[in-house]
Parts: structure tokens; sequence; C-alpha cells
């Protein structure tokens, strides 16, 4: 079975689902390592309640950004993980960690990349943004992770329609709710075969 890492900095909705695909036989990998830039993030604690081990490190941890590269990469390295699963991470990823783990670091983004993405553009923001330039549909991305923000190659993506009288908050219910959807059964069709990754 593939083992999958999971780096997140918050809540952690995203990493749960998949962790309870795994737990209810629907998705066969295992979860075995949690990573949070953020000691505080619940993704830590959910981490820990489901066996995963759960590791804060940052910069104020490792000092350098370099140090911190290696020691991540030395983490996923050391539990053996295969795949590497953004979950709501809200940092770059360090050259060494992409390297490691080329084309095996996917992300989710809460829009239709390439609208709506990179720096600045997480949370709620993305959701004002599509409100705000009155588009009718909006949706979510799964792609692989190069150097820059939600700019690495697409994997997947399913549209959600925007209502007349969605707001932010409505909308990110609405997608979030795809997102739980979307990540597991990519993940589901890069363990079967189904996507091929590029070596
Ligand atoms: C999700 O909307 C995801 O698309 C984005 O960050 C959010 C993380 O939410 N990258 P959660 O931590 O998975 O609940």
């Amino acid at each position: 079975m593939k083992r999958l890492g999971f780096l997140a900095s918050g809540r952690g909705s995203n990493m749960l689902a998949i962790i309870r695909a795994c737990e209810s036989g629907r998705l066969p990998a295992s979860p075995v390592l949690v990573i949070s830039n953020n000691p505080d993030a619940r993704a830590l604690q959910l981490g820990s309640e489901h066996g995963l081990e759960a590791l804060h490190m940052s910069r104020r941890t490792h000092g350098d950004a370099a140090a911190l590269d290696q020691a991540m990469t030395a983490a996923m390295q050391s539990h053996q993980v295969d795949l590497v699963i953004l979950a709501g991470y809200m940092k770059k990823i360090g050259p060494q960690l992409l390297s490691a783990y080329a084309h095996r670091i996917l992300n989710i983004h809460p829009s239709l990349l390439p609208r709506h993405g990179g720096r600045g553009m997480y949370g709620l923001h993305v959701h004002e943004a599509v409100i705000a330039a009155g588009e009718t549909e909006t949706g979510v991305t799964v792609h692989l992770v190069n150097a820059e923000y939600d700019s690495g190659d697409i994997l997947a993506q399913r549209t959600v329609s925007v209502a007349a009288d969605d707001d932010a908050e409505s909308l990110a219910a609405r997608v979030l709710e795809v997102e739980h959807r979307l990540y597991t059964e990519v993940l589901g069709k890069i363990l079967s075969g189904e996507i091929t990754l590029p070596e």
C-alpha cells in the first residue's frame, strides 16, 4: 500500500476526508504522517487521533529555510512516504522536498485554476473574487505542486455552480464538499493507475 504524508496548516478537513477513505477501505493507502508549520493546527490533532505521526516543523523549530526543507524531506523519507498531500498548507515547498518527491506532491485549490490562484488567493479570498467577478461557475482543482503557488500540472477539475444569492461563506461550504470528494477520487485514480503521474 502506498503511504501518504500530509502537509497542512489549519483545519485539516481535506486530510480527514482522505484518512476516512483509507480507514473505510475506499482508498487503498496508509496515511502515516502529518507535518504542520502551525503548532496549533487542528490538522495535527486530527492526525494524532487517527494514528498518524504529527509533527510541528517551521522556521521556529528549524531556523533557516534550508534546514527546515532538509528536515521535512528527511521526515517524509524516514516514514517511507510515497505521496505528499498538501491539504491547506500555506507555505511554499522547499527545493529539496520538491526534488525528492518530484511529481509526487499534490495540492487542492478551491477554484478552477488558473483562475483565482497564486499568492494571497486562499480561503474566503478565492470565493470573494469569484463573486466579485460575477462568475456563475467556480470549482475545484487538484494539481501537482511545483515551486510556485497553484501553478503545477492540473490532474482534475470539477465545477460548482455559483447561486445568485451565494456569499463567500455559502460558496466556500459547497465547494469544500466537492473538494473532499474530488481529492479522494483523484488519489484513488492515481493508486489504481487510471491517472499516471510523470516519472
Ligand atoms: C481548502 O479549501 C483547500 O482547497 C485549500 O485550503 C483549504 C483547506 O481546508 N488549499 P482544510 O484545512 O482541508 O479544511
